[in-house]
């Protein structure tokens, strides 16, 4: 009931009033009933008529009145209110002195007529009509999951609103982007219906029926329920939902990611893109660019074709077609040219440049591409930009100047795209060897390796002076390593180990000398550095190629001998130095001795660690690979004795 229905029952109550006061006796027509509003649930009072009429209440019967016909539900007697058996039983009791019934828990089954009769009937009967509101329930609202298509003849459902337990009916308004729908021949078209449930409340379905537009694919659409309680019109709206809209496309085009320069190497996807809806069925073409005739491209996805690593063959002229399937109608895009930017392999001449010391070469760089190509040479080893352009002249080569260099061809405008090639510069030369003489700490009867590296043009090649098996490895097109596995004999002690690498252009040779490894045990009884780590195995300096080598003994022996070694030394002193210095004392070879002699003699007898000496030997005795020596050890101290 709008605004205007409530004017209108209240001017029919006025008009009651007036009948009621003109007071027409013996007329059969019952008066206008008085309206009474309640929410469901709520308690109903029943006034006796209106509230200023004085009037003797102690005497009254009430009734309800279902299809004309009055039911007696309660009554009062002496101011006593008494329910009548029957569906009003429990939920009405007397308040106000009697001048009112109050009805409790309303449902929608009381909208109906209540009448008073007092003891005179005629004048004292009073009628009331009750009405009762409920709101409904929050609307739901339910698109077609179907979706619409825009080329349907008539309206189609769009979406169902549910309003729930609501009363009397809601009305339903349904909304498209904010704006109220009207009914609209062949347009739009909104089917409601309700249903009672059993509690009496309307449960309201509304359907929305319309012919969309593509424009209508993002349009959002909502119901709105409009109902009235006692305290006034109030309004609930669902949430906004889109419904597909299905339209055939009437363009499609192509897309390549990523956009901008391509290179060869890029991971490149051609897309097909249409503005229907679905996509149509795509096809990617490529012209063959012998026979320029269009041909398909196979594809994984529907309208994208990945090139994992795009070639210089992918370019070209692309096309996309779509095919709706529900009109078989193709739709081709327009072609796009696609340009992979790429850089051919580099080519330098001479591929193997070689020279005499002193002489010159010019090194030459070629490679193709779609674009113009920049060249640059470089040193390898150290990455230094030699030249900016195609060709690199050396000139004044020396033995240095030898190894790779690499030429650079890149296209400035592709950032990224270049390609190189690394060359090998050969200077003629005799061997050179990679280390100098040095000296390697050893066990006797061990097996060791004993390595050899050796560079110069020819490559040389390496021989051994002592037997053993000799592996040899090409380092670079310029340098060998070999590398000779031997048994620790005491010849080799003796002689040392002999490198000889050699070319046409000629020789060099290193040696490697072997020292045994003392294991010393009573350390603890040196006096200081000066005076400690004696021992034979030493040689007078260390370019010397000749040297005394220590006979071989046993630990054992060793540890006995050099307690006798110490007694006699104690004893005769200087004698035994003579003896010793003569090297007629083999006691004195093998082991340690504690030197104890006077001070005049010791400084005739220098004994010198030569402790700058040490980090070079120690550095390699770490190089070598065949010396273990025990932690400890004071083998490592090299003791230079001059005489
Ligand atoms: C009301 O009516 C009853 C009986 O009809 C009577 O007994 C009572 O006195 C009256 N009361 C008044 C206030 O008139
Ligand atoms: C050559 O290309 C690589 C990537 O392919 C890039 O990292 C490098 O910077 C490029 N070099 C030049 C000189 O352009
Ligand atoms: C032998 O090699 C060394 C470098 O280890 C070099 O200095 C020397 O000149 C070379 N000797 C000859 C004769 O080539
Ligand atoms: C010597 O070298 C060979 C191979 O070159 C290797 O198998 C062997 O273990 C090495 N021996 C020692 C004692 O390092
Ligand atoms: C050597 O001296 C250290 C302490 O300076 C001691 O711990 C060790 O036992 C001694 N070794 C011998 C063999 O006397
Ligand atoms: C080694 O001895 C030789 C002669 O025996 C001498 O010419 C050379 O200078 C000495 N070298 C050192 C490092 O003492």
């Amino acid at each position: 009931m709008g605004p205007s229905g409530l004017v209108c029952a209240l001017l029919l109550a006025a008009c009651c009033c007036c009948r009621r006061a003109a007071g027409v006796p013996g007329e059969a027509e019952p008066p206008t009933p008085e309206p009474l509003e309640v929410e469901v649930g709520g308690t109903a009072l029943l006034k006796c008529g209106p509230s200023h009429s004085p009037g003797n209440f102690s005497h009254v019967d009430w009734f309800s009145v279902h299809k004309e016909k009055p039911t007696l539900i309660f009554r009062v007697r002496k101011g006593q209110g008494q329910s009548e058996p029957g569906e009003y039983q429990h939920r009405l009791s007397l308040l106000d002195r009697g001048t009112t019934l109050a009805l409790a828990h309303v449902t929608p089954h009381d909208e109906r007529i209540f009448l008073c009769q007092g003891k005179r009937p005629q004048s004292q009967e009073h009628r009331i009509q009750l009405r009762v509101y409920k709101a409904p329930e929050e609307p739901t609202i339910q698109i077609n999951p179907l979706g619409i298509s825009v080329n349907s003849e008539e309206p189609e459902e769009v979406a169902t609103c549910v309003g729930r337990n609501g009363y009397p009916v809601p009305q339903v308004i349904w909304y498209k982007n904010g704006r109220p729908l009207k009914e609209e021949k062949k347009r739009v078209h909104i089917q409601s219906s309700q249903i009672v449930e059993s509690s009496g409340l309307y449960t309201l379905q509304s359907v929305l029926k319309a012919q969309l537009v593509k424009e209508d694919k993002d349009a959002q659409f909502y119901c709105e329920l409009n109902y009235r309680l006692p305290s006034g019109n109030h309004m609930k709206e669902s949430r906004e939902v889109v419904v597909p809209v299905f339209y055939p496309a009437e363009k499609v085009w192509l897309e390549v990611e990523p956009v901008g320069v391509l290179k060869e190497g890029d991971r490149v996807e051609i897309r097909c893109l249409a503005d229907g809806n679905p996509p149509p069925h795509f096809t990617i073409s490529k012209q063959n660019p012998s026979t320029q005739e269009m041909e398909e491209k196979a594809t994984e996805d529907n309208g994208v074709l990945v090139l994992e690593s795009a070639r210089k063959e992918h370019s070209g002229l692309y096309q996309c077609q779509g095919l709706d399937l529900e009109t078989m109608a193709s739709l081709p895009s327009e072609q796009q040219e696609l340009l992979v930017n790429y850089v051919s392999d580099v080519r330098v001449s001479p591929a193997a440049p070689e020279s005499r010391e002193g002489g010159s070469l010019a090194l030459t760089c070629e490679a193709e591409s779609n674009r113009a190509l920049e060249f640059q040479w470089l040193r390898e080893k150290t990455g230094q930009v030699l030249e900016k352009g195609p060709v690199l002249r050396l000139h004044n080569l020396q033995r240095d100047a030898g190894g790779g260099y690499r030429c650079v061809a890149s296209v400035p405008g592709v950032p990224g795209l270049n390609r190189t090639q690394l060359v090998r510069v050969a200077i003629f030369g005799s061997p050179w060897m990679t280390s100098k003489e040095r000296k390697m700490w050893v066990k006797e009867n061990t097996v060791l390796n004993l390595s050899c590296e050796a560079s110069g043009h020819p490559r040389p090649s390496i021989s051994w002076s002592v037997d053993g098996t000799a592996h040899e490895q090409d380092q670079d097109p310029q340098s060998v390593l070999s590398v000779l596995n031997v048994l620790v004999t005491p010849e080799l002690l003796e002689t040392g180990a002999e490198c000889v690498a050699s070319n046409f252009l000629g020789r060099n040779t290193t040696t490697i000398f072997l020292e045994l490894v003392r294991l010393t045990t009573d350390s603890n009884r040196t006096t200081g550095p000066s005076t400690s780590t004696v021992g034979p195995y030493t040689r007078a300096n260390s370019t010397s190629t000749e040297k005394k080598l220590p006979e071989p003994e046993s630990k054992g022996v060793a540890i006995v001998a050099v307690t006798v070694c110490v007694l006699v030394l104690a004893v005769l002193g200087a004698v035994l130095y003579f003896f010793y210095k003569k090297g007629k004392l083999p006691c004195g070879r093998s082991g340690k001795q504690e030197i104890t002699l006077p001070p005049s003699r010791k400084s005739e007898f220098v004994v010198e660690v030569k402790s700058d000496k040490l980090p070079e030997e120690m550095g390699l005795l770490q190089g070598s690979t065949g010396d273990k020596r025990a932690p400890g050890d004071q083998g490592e101290k090299y003791i230079d004795l001059r005489h």
